[in-house]
């Protein structure tokens, strides 16, 4: 038998430390020995909850299997775990201290067969792995990173343009993930908005956010899939803060509508995730007349930022959150014609173009903002398997499905701009697996700045009941 004991201080409310180390899933932000670590047992974390790490040893990785057999909230965790080699018990106290939280850890590593025997031998091996996990979790709650830069090898790849695209797939996220920091930041008195919860990327956000604690606002267009998800995110988390909004975002009433719900409640959006999104095939235009893929991915995200913006100035931070594609490397900003004509139509340009458009509005809302602490970021998921992708681009569905991130992986980068501290010190960039990156692969797809302004003017010029074939600006 082996014990391990270490203690740290660190710079967070017990609350907060308690919380980030009872979902064990963080041990593979702060424990260099484990790779890879989920939650197997469903239902909210609390006492029987049982999590599967995938840890790290010379010869290849094996599974270790925890069960939290004591869970106190502000006081005392105990987890049992097991794997093939050894059994462990994980006891960790925490209390107030001075700077703020004392953690005290202690592991009792109990090993099986030959390797009780050796067990001696590798003592001083394991007390320095022991260190470095509690090291690497003070690191983790202290919170202190710098912000996001693109590294050289990104930028390498980014200048020979295929493989940046290969970084899209399943592949690119495992490469991207290996540099990762830890992500602690309290999100229990955070108030975040979903646009487009109820499916892929946006459910992968809102259960990802829900686990956090954040206060959540999901805005679905179908009553019954709203309540639904509300339920199973609820069951699922113990999150009690889960409210719905109903809106067709194509609709400008719609969505003029929900802006005037959000701030008569008055409450203020510390992050708001402008993701609902389609690609149409036909063309198709809406009940107020707008081409389909403009309204919803173009107008409707400017319109809702723009009625909410009161609401994220007054959350101090605010972030905005615009999920793009990587579709739009292909795309440049056509004026006039911002909606997609009806000769000629074609859905993934009408969709890469509208994305181009949202990418613009990110590096504009940026600056303009800037002096009232909201940060306007965007992201794109790279390929992810989701329904909305199987559903409008079946053969790169089929052809693709192989490479495709899961929905969680795509979400990844949302997840992390609307929590990681660090991220809050970047604005008006376009980021994938949490790196900034260059926001066109072809200088011929470069807008001017005359045009930039003529499509913020063009949107303004849009006027919500007003026919699109009447736009001034953007003539239909
Ligand atoms: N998956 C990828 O590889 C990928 C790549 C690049 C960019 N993206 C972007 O990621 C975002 C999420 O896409 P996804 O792949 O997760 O697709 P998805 O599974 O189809 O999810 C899209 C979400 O948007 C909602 N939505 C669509 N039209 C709406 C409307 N008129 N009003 C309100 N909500 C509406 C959908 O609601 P319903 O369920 O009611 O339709 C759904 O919740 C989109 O902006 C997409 O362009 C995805």
């Amino acid at each position: 038998m082996i014990t391990l004991h270490e203690k740290i201080d660190v710079n967070r409310p017990v609350e907060e430390a308690f919380a980030y180390v009872a979902d064990f899933r963080t041990a593979q932000q702060w424990d260099s020995t484990t790779d890879t670590a989920r939650k197997i047992s469903k239902g909210p974390v609390a006492t029987g909850t049982r999590f599967e790490l995938a840890c790290r040893y010379p010869l290849g990785t094996f599974a270790l299997h925890y069960t939290l057999t004591r869970h106190e909230p502000g006081q005392v965790l105990v987890l049992h775990g097991t794997s093939r080699f050894f059994d462990v018990e994980d006891e960790i106290h925490f209390s107030e201290s001075a700077t703020g939280t004392r953690i005290d850890y202690r592991a009792t590593f109990t090993f099986r067969g030959l390797l009780g025997a050796l067990a001696g031998k590798f003592r001083g091996g394991l007390e320095k792995m022991g260190r470095d996990s509690v090291q690497g979790l003070k690191n983790a709650l202290d919170d202190k990173f710098p912000a996001p830069v693109l590294s050289s090898s990104n930028r390498r790849a980014q200048q020979l343009v295929f493989p940046a695209i290969t970084r899209f797939t399943r592949s690119g996220f495992n490469k991207g993930r290996k540099d990762w920091l830890p992500m602690s930041r309290w999100m229990g008195d955070k108030h975040v908005v979903i646009t487009g919860a109820n499916s892929g990327l946006g459910l992968a956000t809102a259960q990802a956010l829900a686990a956090l604690g954040a206060e959540l606002t999901l805005v679905i267009r179908d009553e019954r899939k709203a309540l639904g998800l509300k339920q199973a995110l609820e069951r699922e988390t113990g999150n009690g803060r889960i409210h719905i909004e109903i809106a067709d975002l194509s609709l400008m009433a719609e969505v003029e509508r929900l802006t005037q719900r959000l701030k008569r409640l008055e409450k203020p959006i510390d992050v708001l995730i402008n993701n609902a999104g389609a690609l149409f095939n036909p063309r198709g235009e809406t009940s107020e007349g707008f081409e389909q893929s403009f309204a919803l991915l173009l107008l409707s995200p400017y319109r809702l930022t723009l009625g909410l913006k009161p609401l994220l100035a007054r959350a101090g931070g605010g972030r905005v959150i615009n999920v793009v594609s990587g579709g739009m490397y292909g795309a440049r900003l056509k004026l006039p014609l911002l909606e997609a004509p009806r000769e000629g139509y074609s859905g993934s340009a009408a969709y890469a173009r509208a994305k181009r458009g949202l990418m613009i509005l990110t590096e504009e809302w940026a600056v303009q903002w800037a002096g009232e602490g909201i940060v306007v970021n965007a992201m794109h998921p790279g390929w992810a398997n989701t329904p909305g992708v199987e559903s409008s681009l079946p053969l790169f569905y089929r052809l693709a499905r192989p490479l495709l991130r899961t929905p969680e992986q795509g979400a990844d980068t949302i997840v992390w701009l609307a929590v990681a501290s660090e991220a809050g010190l970047a604005s008006g960039k376009l980021f994938l697996d949490r790196e900034p990156r260059t926001t066109h692969l072809f200088s011929s797809t470069r807008e001017t700045e005359p045009e930039r302004a003529a499509l913020i003017q063009a949107l303004a010029g849009c006027r919500r009941s007003t026919p699109a074939r009447d736009c001034q600006v953007v003539p239909c």
